[in-house]
C-alpha cells in the first residue's frame, strides 16, 4: 500500500496512523477522513503535472496523438484507458511509448519522459478513486507548446521545400519517390542540426481525429547527393548516406558537434522513398527541410562510421 503514495506525502507517521485507524474500522474516527481527504490523488495537484510532463508534447491539438490531455474535462473520460496504458510498463501500448526497462541497463537519458513507479500509482488510485477533479487552486500553469511554426533547431541557415504532392481524402497509402531539389550550395558545408516540418498547401474535407490525422506523409527517407566524391576517403559516398528519417513527431537531429556532416556545393536532397497515407481531408503538402550549419571552416574531428548490429529492436543503447 505504501508504495502507492505519492513521494513527497510519504510520512511514515501517517502510514502508521491510516493503518492503525482501518484497524478500528467500525468506529466513526474524524481523524481518518481528514487523513484521507489530505491524501486524496487529485487532477489538480497531482495528475496534472504528470501530464505536463511526460505526455501533453503529443496529447495536445497541434500534435500527433488522436486526442489532447490537458484540461481536466478532455482528461476525465480517459482516465481508466490512462492507468491502463501507463501500468503496462515496458510493453507494447505504454504511455509514454517509452520501452525502456526499468531494472536492466543503462537508465539516465535526455529528456527521459517515462514515469516512475509511483507516478504510475498514483494514476491508478486517482482512477480508481472516480478521477476526482480537486481543488483549481492547486493547478500548475500550462505549460508553453512550441509554435508548430517554429524551428527546434532555431532559424535554419538553409532550409529546402521538396515537391509539393497531392493526397486525395480517401486514398490508399503510397509509397515510391516525389524527385529531387537542388539545396542551391555553392560551397560545402558542414551540417550541425536539421529538421523536417510537413507543411499543409491546402486542405479540402475534415481531417480524421486519429494518429497523424493532421498529416499526410508517415515517413520519408531523405537522400543527399555528392556530386565530388573524395576517392581518398575510405568510403567516398560518405558524405551522402544516412541522413535522418522524417517520421510524424520526430524531433530535430543534432549531430555531435564534433562529427558535423558535409553537405557540398552542388548537392541535390533526394525524396526517393515516400510513404504518404491519406487524412481524410483532400491534402496537398510538402516537407521543409531545415539545416543549421557550423561556422565556414569547421572541421570536424570524428567520422561518420557505418555499423550495422543487432536488429535495432532487441537493443537498449
Ligand atoms: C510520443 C508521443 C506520445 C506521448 C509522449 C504520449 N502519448 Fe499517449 N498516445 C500517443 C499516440 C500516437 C497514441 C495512439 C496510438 C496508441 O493508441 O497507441 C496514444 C494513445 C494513448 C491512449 C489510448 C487512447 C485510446 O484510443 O484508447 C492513452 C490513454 C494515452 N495515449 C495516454 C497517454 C498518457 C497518460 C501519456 C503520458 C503519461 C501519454 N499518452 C504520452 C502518443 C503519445
Amino acid at each position: 500500500m505504501t508504495t502507492t503514495r505519492n513521494r513527497r506525502r510519504t510520512f511514515p507517521w501517517q502510514v502508521m496512523l491510516t493503518t492503525a485507524v482501518a484497524a478500528l474500522a467500525a468506529m466513526p474516527a474524524p481523524a481518518a477522513a481528514q487523513a484521507a481527504a489530505n491524501d486524496e490523488v487529485t487532477f489538480t495537484r497531482d495528475i496534472a503535472p504528470i501530464l505536463q510532463r511526460s505526455c501533453q508534447k503529443c496529447h495536445q491539438p497541434n500534435s500527433l496523438a488522436p486526442m489532447s490531455l490537458i484540461d481536466y474535462e478532455e482528461v476525465r473520460p480517459w482516465a481508466r484507458a490512462i492507468k491502463l496504458r501507463t501500468g503496462l510498463r515496458d510493453k507494447p501500448g505504454v504511455m509514454p511509448p517509452w520501452y525502456i526497462e526499468k531494472d536492466i541497463g543503462i537508465q539516465r537519458f535526455k529528456d527521459d519522459p517515462s514515469l516512475s513507479d509511483e507516478e504510475v500509482a498514483l494514476i491508478a488510485r486517482w482512477a480508481d478513486n472516480g478521477a476526482p477533479r480537486g481543488n483549481p487552486a492547486d493547478l500548475p500553469p500550462p505549460v508553453p507548446f512550441i509554435d508548430v511554426d517554429q524551428w527546434e533547431i532555431g532559424q535554419p541557415d538553409l532550409i529546402v521545400s521538396s515537391p509539393s504532392f497531392d493526397v486525395a481524402g480517401d486514398a490508399p497509402d503510397w509509397w515510391g519517390s516525389i524527385g529531387e531539389v537542388p539545396t542551391g550550395l555553392t560551397e560545402d558545408r558542414y551540417v550541425a542540426a536539421m529538421e523536417y516540418k510537413e507543411i499543409t498547401e491546402s486542405s479540402v474535407g475534415e481531417t480524421r481525429n486519429t494518429v497523424g490525422g493532421l498529416f499526410v506523409v508517415h515517413h520519408a527517407t531523405l537522400g543527399v547527393t555528392d556530386p565530388n566524391p573524395d576517392e581518398n576517403e575510405d568510403d567516398p559516398l560518405a558524405a551522402q548516406r544516412r541522413w535522418p528519417t522524417h517520421e510524424v513527431g520526430r524531433n530535430a537531429d543534432v549531430f555531435d558537434p564534433e562529427a558535423g556532416k558535409i553537405m557540398k556545393a552542388g548537392s541535390k536532397l533526394q525524396f526517393n522513398s515516400m510513404h504518404l497515407h491519406a487524412n481524410g481531408a483532400d491534402t496537398r503538402a510538402h516537407l521543409d527541410v531545415g539545416f543549421k550549419f557550423h561556422p565556414r571552416g569547421y572541421k570536424p574531428t570524428r567520422k561518420w562510421v557505418r555499423m550495422s548490429f543487432g536488429n535495432g529492436v532487441d537493443l537498449d543503447i
